[in-house]
């Protein structure tokens, strides 16, 4: 009988299926017969338990400990051992291998080793060792040399203590529990395991919108708590972060303002982040939504976003800790009637002119497109757009806006989509990923982040496909120029194991998901048309005449935002050409996003040749259809997948082909009594 938590998908990928084929088992065994792994730590400890627990459910023996000069594993940091030498391992020349960085080598017939800088980078090594055994490779002969792209590879949790999560779709937070901390740490150990296992290294576990009970968080009553989780990560390699509140000098300090340019404000702040560090010695730093969506800020005191960064940067500097400050600033009490004022313009409007004025400590987190993790948006370009700051790309991990768990979106293509997305902000080749990770500018801090999509279900996500997702994430973040495809089939292997029926089908499906999820939503890159609040489901004016600043302008002619400099919102100018050109241009706009730069009546001929109320009516009668398929592939599963995998899955495949059909008909309705135009093949619309 297989376990609960295998069947209930708690392992995610580390569940290390047993090796099947025997004579690659018998390999396996002789080459991992025994190990020695010197130096203690917890890093360490945790590298060596993962080894040995991972080895011995997949060989069905684990490695005997053993002398450096007489195992067959050797693990350790450069230096710890004499077969552990940098210069030997990493050729005479040395490879330049960061702080993160790993080498897994073995030359025919001899040891295998894992070595890195640092303990992480050899926990990281660790990890991808099973990860090879997991996959079924060869490890006869290794040369492994990696190091992350991003030296910030960062999760954001939006859990409240009181254990709701905003915008969670897979239960409760993991952390929190009615206005407390968790009593037991087992659970967070685990999901630190995942972290580390795909190489992410920080973490932020409250939301960034920081309600009273969140404020505390900084205070001496809560400090013991947050220590005691930032001790679990810190074994597995991954710094704690806070998200604050800009207020807290008000709301905690007592003080009559928390103007950032006040010494008095300044001062509280330094004395905070020196209690934290009596706490948490390896605090990562705060992470600040300010001035954003009824959020305080130093607009409040006429003060900007570098003067209020750049004096919680000088408060955490002297630990070593980091500013991770979001740009998601944007008026958010907009009136529909006012055409001129564009959200999509916000951040760079407000960000780029204090280019190269926040502190070395400093990461801009931008969203990875200007609006707010749509299915389809363009790039922000902000990220590109700043030659002289650090910035970190932020995407959505959890499905707010497309499909909510419930649906499934595997958004690993979007990502990559925005990871080689062409900013030509160096000219061409300028790649936002590199923009985000620092390479492109030279900068020390860079990296990703995602807000998480994990909560206390049995399965972490809700959906248990959405666990690729997280994965997929993780995967990317160490290294962007992964394809999205090659995330997907390690995933589903490392998840349900080798079977090639499984792997193709799930894979497919996967592959597909973000295309089928978009076909039936919001058409041609202009977004929203959800339901107001919990922005799930169809509801094609439910932000029309609403302060978000979110339209879509239909009438009876014609659809889409004019954002031209010609005629528009002049948001195409923040990118540099030829993108903003490409943009501006009605013939050259790519299709997809044709509706976020332009107002075009709907007998537009788009360059796929058809019409954009008959792409509507296709592409959503399309859609809903393959989303009923979806259900089909999935039930093709059943008994090659756990049982209950595949009961919660399925009932969300129910589901979705419903909704998709909902959704399909809103939308077709709605465009068909606007434009008046019928479907050319006569479908049913209402
Ligand atoms: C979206 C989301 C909010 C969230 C915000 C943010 O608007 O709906 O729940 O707080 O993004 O990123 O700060």
């Amino acid at each position: 009988m297989q376990d609960l938590t295998y069947e209930e998908g708690y392992a995610c990928w580390l569940r290390y299926h047993a090796v099947e084929d025997e004579p690659l088992r018998q390999s396996y065994l002789r080459a991992c017969a025994s190990i020695a792994m010197p130096g203690a730590s917890t890093v360490l400890d945790a590298a060596r338990r993962e080894l040995s627990d991972g080895l011995r459910a997949m060989l069905g023996t684990a490695p005997a400990p053993a002398s450096a000069e007489d195992a067959s594993i050797v693990a350790g940091v450069f230096g710890s051992d004499p077969r552990l030498g940098a210069k030997s391992l990493t050729g005479a020349e040395g490879v330049r291998l960061d702080e993160d960085g790993f080498v897994i080598r073995r030359s025919i017939d001899g040891p295998i080793v894992l070595a890195a800088n640092t303990e992480r980078g050899v926990l990281y090594a660790a990890f991808r060792f099973l990860k090879l055994l997991q996959t079924g490779a060869s490890i006869e002969r290794l040369d492994v040399t990696d190091s992350p792209a991003n030296r910030l590879r960062m999760i954001n949790h939006w859990d409240n203590m009181d254990g709701s999560i905003e915008r969670g779709y897979a239960g409760r937070s993991i952390f929190f529990r009615d206005g407390r901390f968790v009593e037991h740490l087992s659970r967070i150990r685990d999901y630190a395991r995942l972290l580390a296992s795909v190489g992410l290294n920080a973490v932020s576990i409250n939301n960034v919108n920081v309600h009273a009970a969140e404020t505390r968080l900084i205070a001496e009553d809560l400090l013991p708590d947050v220590a005691r989780v930032a001790d679990v990560f810190r074994a597995y390699g991954v710094r704690l972060f806070l998200s604050v509140n800009y207020a807290a000098p008000i709301e905690l300090g007592g003080l009559a303002t928390a103007d950032p340019l006040d010494p008095e404000v300044a001062e509280w702040w330094a004395e905070r982040a020196e209690t934290i560090y009596r706490y948490v010695p390896d605090f990562g730093g705060f992470v600040v939504k300010a001035d954003s969506e009824f959020r305080p800020g130093p607009f409040t005191y006429g003060r900007n976003h570098a003067d209020g960064a750049n004096m919680l940067a000088d408060a955490l500097a002297p630990h070593g800790g980091i500013v991770v400050w979001r740009c998601f600033v944007y008026n958010c009490l907009q009136d529909w009637r006012d055409r001129k004022t564009d959200r999509a313009r916000a951040a760079y409007d407000h960000f780029k002119p204090l280019d190269g004025r926040f502190r070395d400590n400093v990461a801009l987190q931008i969203k990875n497109g200007p609006m707010d993790f749509q299915v389809r948006e363009p790039v922000s370009p902000l990220l590109g757009g700043m030659t002289n700051t650090n910035q970190l790309m932020e995407l959505q991990i959890t499905q707010e806006y497309t499909g909510q768990q419930r649906h499934l979106c595997y958004l690993v293509p979007q990502w990559k989509e925005a990871l080689d997305f062409d900013t030509y902000a160096r000219g061409e080749g300028s790649l936002a990923s590199e923009a985000a990770s620092g390479a492109l500018f030279d900068r020390l801090i860079g990296g990703l982040a995602a807000v998480s999509n994990i909560g206390d279900d049995p399965n972490w996500t809700g959906h248990p496909l959405a666990q690729a997702n997280f994965y997929g994430f993780g995967r990317l973040a160490w290294d962007p120029r992964a394809a999205a495809d090659d995330i997907a089939r390690e995933w589903i292997r490392m998840t349900f194991g080798g079977d090639p029926q499984v792997i193709r089908v799930v894979s497919d499906m996967l592959l597909q998901s973000w295309d089928i999820y978009e076909s039936y939503t919001a058409p041609l890159g202009v977004g929203w048309m959800v339901n107001p609040n919990h922005h799930y489901g169809p509801n094609v004016d439910g932000y029309e005449y609403a302060k978000w600043g979110t339209y879509h302008f239909a009438d009876r002619q014609g659809i889409g935002v004019d954002r031209t400099v010609a005629s528009g919102t002049g948001y195409t100018s923040q990118y540099h050409s030829p993108r903003s050109d490409r943009y501006e241009s009605l013939s050259a706009c790519p299709d997809e996003l044709l509706l976020f730069f332009h107002h075009v009546p709907y007998t537009h001929l788009l360059a796929s040749g058809k019409s954009v109320i008959q792409h509507i009516y296709d592409s959503h009668f399309e859609g809903a259809d393959r989303a009923a398929e979806l259900l089909a592939r999935w039930d093709s599963l059943q008994g090659a997948v756990p049982e209950a995998t595949f009961r919660e899955a399925r009932e969300r495949f129910v589901h979705q082909a419903e909704h998709a059909k909902e959704w399909r008909d809103q939308i077709n309705t709605y465009f068909y009594r606007k434009s008046g135009i019928p479907d050319a093949h006569g479908r049913t619309i209402y």
